[in-house]
Formats: C-alpha cells, sequence, structure tokens
C-alpha cells in the first residue's frame, strides 16, 4: 500500500537567500568614448561599497555580497546597480548616493526611492 506523506512544510517558505543582499555594479567600460557606466565613476563606487560593507563588518553568507556586473543593458540610466533579491535598480551619481543606499536599503531596509530607476 502507498501512503502519500505531506510534507508540513513548504520547501519554497523555508528557502533562504545565500546573500541577504546580493548587489551588482555595472562596471562597464566600452572603447571609443561612447557612454557606459564606467565612464561614470561605476569602479571606483563599486570598490567603496565593497570597502564599506567589510569595514561595517557585513560582508559574507546571510549577509551582504558586493559585485562588478558587465553591461546590464540599462545603459541610458546609468551609473546603474541592482540590489537583490528584492530587485531593486538604482542610479547613483556620487559616494554620497552609495553610502544612502548603503545605510537605508542594505541596513535598514528601507528602499531608496529618490534614487530608484
Ligand atoms: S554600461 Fe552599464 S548598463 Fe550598460
Amino acid at each position: 500500500m502507498l501512503i502519500a506523506v505531506k510534507p508540513d512544510h513548504n520547501e519554497a517558505d523555508t528557502h533562504m537567500s545565500y546573500f541577504k543582499h546580493h548587489v551588482f555594479f555595472c562596471c562597464n567600460q566600452r572603447g571609443d568614448g561612447e557612454d557606459c557606466c564606467n565612464n561614470l565613476g561605476a569602479t571606483e563606487a563599486q570598490t567603496y561599497a565593497k570597502d564599506r560593507i567589510g569595514q561595517l563588518e557585513l560582508k559574507g553568507k546571510g549577509k551582504i555580497r558586493i559585485n562588478k556586473a558587465g553591461c546590464m543593458d540599462r545603459c541610458d540610466d546609468g551609473p546603474v546597480i541592482v540590489v537583490y533579491p528584492e530587485e531593486v535598480w538604482y542610479r547613483y551619481v556620487d559616494k554620497d548616493d552609495v553610502e544612502e543606499i548603503i545605510q537605508e536599503h542594505l541596513i535598514n531596509g528601507r528602499v531608496v526611492e529618490r534614487l530608484k530607476i
């Protein structure tokens, strides 16, 4: 006799993201002076964010990961980042904007509406 056993939990409900927030900075560099995120300070901004997350001891499993990415096909909105798992896109101008995203979104869980795209 086959007995169906009903799971007492839904696996989808218990799935945890490896990182609480996974942040991708487009650092794409185009040649010939074409518009790209890296011409607008993306590598410096990514380095700043990575260093800050390290200083704040927020780096690693269950916490935050800051990654470089290639072109994310939103060049006209650049420089851009995307934060997962929320899939919130931001355009930043300077390090103050990056710091605000770190403090508000990554630490306090509040989307920074003024930078959202
Ligand atoms: S160069 Fe950054 S989105 Fe394309």
